[in-house]
Order: C-alpha cells, then structure tokens, then sequence
C-alpha cells in the first residue's frame, strides 16, 4: 500500500525516512534493468512480477556494468562473462562470479520507487 510523503519533509528526512524518489513506476518494464544513481552507487531496479528489486549496479567478478546485461524473469546475466545472479536477493546462480550483489530496499511510495 502507497504511503504519504510529507510536502513539508526536508531532503535528510525523507533519506531517513527511505524515501527518497528514484524514478517513477510506470517508468520500470519487466526484462529491462533501470539504472539510477543514489550516494554515488549505480543501483540497478528490476521489475520482477510486480515487484521492484534493486541491486548493486557492478558485477562482482570484474568491474562492468549489469545494465547492458539481460534480465530473464528473477536472473540477470552479466555482459562479460555471463554470471548470473538472482536479483531478488543477490545471490549468484551461475559462476564465474562467486560474491553475491549488495541488494537495496525499495518501496512505491504514490507511484514513485523509493529507497
Ligand atoms: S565481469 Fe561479470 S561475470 Fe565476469
């Protein structure tokens, strides 16, 4: 269920509060990994579903970018050499990778993904 954000919030309250705005719902597609940047991290949002899932944005075998990678329902396969991890939790399905991917909490918060 939508919550309420208050007009009056100051920016370090609505980071306290988790919500800070990401980018819009109806903006996420199932099968296309969405790219933000928050606190100098790349965040990667996939909709699973219905459901957002967000994970660290670099692949934890070499530094590239999950974002050019492929998203198949829950399992995001990197571009390089095709690790896949499980974007509900992180967790790494397929090596070479061996390190799970930090996960983030997200919520829709009046139709905006929110962390
Ligand atoms: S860089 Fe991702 S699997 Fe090697």
């Amino acid at each position: 269920m939508d919550k309420q954000i208050s007009m009056a919030s100051t920016t370090k309250d609505r980071r306290q509060t988790g919500s800070h705005r990401l980018v819009a719902f109806n903006e996420l597609k199932s099968g296309v990994p969405y790219r933000v940047q928050y606190n100098g991290a790349g965040i990667l949002l996939c909709l699973v579903e219905g459901v957002v899932h967000a994970v660290h944005d670099t692949c934890t075998h070499e530094d590239i970018s999950l974002s050019l990678g492929v998203l198949c329902e829950h399992r995001l396969r990197c571009p390089l050499h095709g690790s896949q991890f499980d974007v509900r939790t992180g967790k790494v399905l397929d090596e070479p990778a061996e390190v799970d991917l930090r996960t983030f909490d997200v919520s829709v918060i009046d139709g905006w993904v929110c962390i």
